[in-house]
């Protein structure tokens, strides 16, 4: 697997050996426990440990994490669950943990938990290398690149190689890019976190997380923390998200060819200020960008003049839903400061690009700027 391309990947990824009257992808394992009679010992034991339905996903998750090497996957009900998993499994009372100050807006709530629990929470933003200088004495850096809703991007190979030499942990939250997008094991990451709610299953109808780990202990860690908070993915989900893998690079592909179109549309439009696209060769993060992403991802953000003006222009689109979450096939658009989480702009736009053509998205997004400007 290692030496193929990544759609060749992506449909084959996690499949068993072909067997003859078997489906290519075996349907989801309903099952809360397994016939075992003597030393209850595995593959399958209890629903909460494990599931045949998952091994395969989490194969083909592993495989495209770091093709061609063995690493250990464990999936998630969500993108949170996977997060707290590495953090909570990791530190302890009295350690200090690096975390972004501007990442995923429920990051606050998790810096709150840490607190409680005796953890020092150190922040810093994404961009500009100031975790360098936070690192001493840390257990875990938590980096998210791109960063949620700001795109920022960090160089993950360099603050790896200080935070090892410091004897911390780095975790990267992969969400906005997915393991298409950047392959943060491969950068030196200890762990590939990330929501598969968006990009990763891409249709916007189910909650997926996981964790890829290359240290078995590490991998032990997030697996036991799984069995302890019983924080586990249905069989559904599970086989829904492996079948939405097998058309991740199409759809990636199309989001990212569409995300570069619109970035350099809304560009040339006066109205539009603060664009951020890291595949934009104009962003302040393209360099970094290029040299760790082998795909930009699908998401735009921007600000309009004002509230009412990004308001005027979520309701004038045709195509795109005013909705949250990000990476679907169907393109979504939000003011992300309706949620009063983000340092954000009133007029801060998140734009989650979708597969529709090109020519009718962007169509749509100049008339519905034009009427949030008239
Ligand atoms: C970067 C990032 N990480 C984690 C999460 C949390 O994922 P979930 O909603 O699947 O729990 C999100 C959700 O938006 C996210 O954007």
């Amino acid at each position: 697997m290692s030496t193929m391309g990544d759609g060749t990947r992506a449909v084959r990824a996690g499949l068993p050996e072909p067997e003859q009257f078997e489906p290519p992808l075996p349907g989801p394992v309903f099952a809360a426990h397994f016939h075992l009679s003597g030393e209850p010992v595995g593959p399958y034991t209890y629903g909460r440990e494990t599931n045949p339905t998952w091994t395969h996903l989490e194969r083909a998750i592993g495989e495209l994490e770091a093709p061609g090497e063995e690493v250990g996957t464990t999936v998630f009900a969500s993108g949170m669950a996977a997060i707290t998993a590495v953090l909570l499994s990791q530190v302890r009372s009295g350690d200090a943990v690096v975390l972004p100050d501007d990442g995923y807006q429920a990051l606050p709530l998790v810096r709150e938990q840490l607190a409680a629990y005796g953890v020092e929470v150190r922040t810093a933003p994404t961009g500009g290398d100031a975790q360098l200088a936070l690192l001493t004495g840390a257990k875990l850096l938590w980096l998210e690149s791109p960063s949620n809703p700001g795109l920022d991007v960090c160089d993950i190979r360099r603050l790896v190689e200080a935070a090892h030499a410091a004897g911390a942990l780095v975790a990267v939250d992969n969400t906005l890019a997915t393991p298409i997008g950047q392959r943060p094991l491969e950068l030196g990451a200890d762990f590939s976190v990330a929501s598969d709610t968006k990009g990763m299953t891409g249709h916007g109808d189910i909650l997926f997380g996981h964790v890829t780990c290359r240290d078995p202990r590490l991998a032990a860690d997030v697996r036991r923390w799984r069995k302890v908070v019983g924080a586990i993915p249905g069989p559904m989900e599970a086989w829904l998200a492996h079948r939405s893998l097998s058309t991740l690079h199409l759809r990636i592909d199309r989001q990212c060819t569409n995300a570069l179109a619109l970035a350099e549309a809304l560009a040339k439009r006066a109205e539009v200020t603060g664009l951020r696209y890291p595949g934009l060769p104009t962003d302040p993060s393209y360099a970094v960008a290029t040299r760790q992403m082998r795909r930009f991802g699908s998401v735009v953000s921007f600000e309009l003049a004002d509230r009412d003006t990004a308001d005027r222009f979520l309701t004038a689109l045709r195509l795109v839903d005013d909705a949250t979450s990000f990476g679907g096939v169907r393109s979504t658009a939000e003011r992300r400061g309706r949620w009063g989480g983000d340092a954000v702009a009133e007029g801060f736009i998140r734009f989650s690009v979708g597969v529709e053509d090109p020519e009718d998205l962007l169509a749509d997004v100049q008339q519905a700027l034009d009427a949030a400007v008239r």
